[in-house]
């Protein structure tokens, strides 16, 4: 298990802020939280499958420290929407979490799908996070808090798409697996874009404190779908058709 990361005692920028935007960067790293949380429960399930799946002892360990990591992001966000709130929060409790049911799928095939979705929620995640964490790094007041919780996050997804993409190129996956990801890999793509689209649009724009610009954010999406994970699929010899 990883160590709780210490946060920066004093933050300027966060002091500095006027109280709606407090409370409202406060909501939203809170409802991060949950969602981290269900990150976790679905990461579990996947842990799981894919020792039904018999898939390397590597995978399964690198995925079983991305469940826990999961969890670790859900205290750091907690951490950081208390700061902004000016005292405690809690975050509210995850909704029962089911892995997709891929309607019409064999059950191996489908544990072989959630396997692919990791790769690529996780890939989508990271460039999400790589641009908020960008486009603060060059804000003069960016919050260090955020800087230390963005960077945290952002490596562990890096690694967390790797587990889905070490999976999809091991034995534990048939050439008559990876054609059938193949065939639903566009369909794959599409659904976790239109879910990004919908979130980023949604979010305040405030650089310093991780929300940059919509446009930027839909770019990296964007970019990252089209240049690292048709590509990275294509590496494990699924090529979307
Ligand atoms: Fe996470
Ligand atoms: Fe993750």
């Amino acid at each position: 298990m990883k160590e709780r990361r210490a946060l920066p005692e004093h933050d300027a920028a966060i002091d500095a802020l006027d109280s709606a935007t407090r409370a409202q960067l406060a909501a939203l790293w809170r409802e991060r939280a949950t969602t981290e949380l269900g990150a976790g429960w679905g990461f579990s399930l996947l842990v799981c499958e894919l020792h039904a799946l018999n898939a390397d002892r590597a995978v399964l360990a690198l995925a079983t420290q991305g469940a826990a990591d999961e969890i670790r992001h859900a205290d750091l966000c907690v951490r950081l929407a208390s700061r902004y709130a000016g005292h405690d929060v809690e975050p509210d409790p995850v909704a029962p979490v089911e892995l997709p049911s891929h309607p019409g799928t064999e059950p191996r095939l489908r544990m072989q799908l959630h396997a692919a979705g990791l790769a690529i929620s996780e890939t989508l995640a990271a460039a999400f996070l790589e641009r908020c964490l960008g486009e603060a790094e060059r804000e003069p007041n960016a919050s260090p808090t955020v800087l230390t919780v963005l960077r945290d996050h952002l490596s562990d997804d890096v690694s967390h798409a790797r587990v889905g993409f070490a999976h999809l190129a091991s034995r534990a996956v048939s050439d008559a697996e990876r054609a059938a990801i193949a065939a639903l890999l566009p369909r794959l793509l599409g659904a976790n874009l239109r879910h990004w689209r919908r979130r980023i649009v949604e979010l305040p724009v405030v650089p310093a404190h991780g929300y940059p610009a919509h446009d930027a954010l839909l770019q990296s999406v964007e970019v990252a779908a089209r240049e690292v994970l048709v590509p990275g699929f294509a590496h494990v010899g699924i090529r979307a058709g």
